[in-house]
């Protein structure tokens, strides 16, 4: 589903204010994602680290799992906030491709300019779905 251009400029805002929430003392890479269900509501998250390095989560993530944990499941667009408009790693591209293959994602930057948009279909191709499991 296209979302509208008021929809995209929220996002933003509240995928560079979920950044500021990041806990990344090790990478000093802060990431905000804020995610917009087909149901209307946004859900946030950032990244938050350990210093046991390997049990650090991405902001992808903890969106996502805010969204399906409140029953919201359908997803439309994320947006993804870094310093440099990073692109989303391989296990968050896993986890939204769970949900939809048709998700928006947008990759800004640290003052929220868009640097690439793509689907998750894009950023996967091919990917491992519920349906290779019937
Ligand atoms: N990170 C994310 O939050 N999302 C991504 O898609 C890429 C990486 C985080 C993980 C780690 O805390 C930091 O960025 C550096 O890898």
């Amino acid at each position: 589903m296209a979302i509208t251009d008021q929809q995209r400029a929220d996002l933003i805002e509240r995928a560079l204010a979920a950044r500021q929430s990041a806990y990344a003392p090790y990478s000093q890479y802060a990431v905000g994602a804020a995610l917009l269900t087909d149901s209307g509501r946004l859900y946030t998250g950032a990244n938050v680290e350990n210093a046991a390095y390997p049990l650090s989560i991405c902001a992808e993530r903890v969106a996502v799992f805010n969204a399906v944990t409140s029953g919201d499941r359908q997803l439309t667009a994320i947006v993804v906030a870094t310093d440099n408009g990073g692109s989303p790693c391989g296990s968050c591209r896993q986890v939204l491709a769970e949900f939809g293959l048709e998700t928006e994602v947008f990759m800004v930057d640290r003052v929220g300019s868009v640097v690439r948009q793509m689907t998750v279909a894009e950023l996967l191709p091919a990917a491992f779905r519920p349906s290779d499991l019937a």
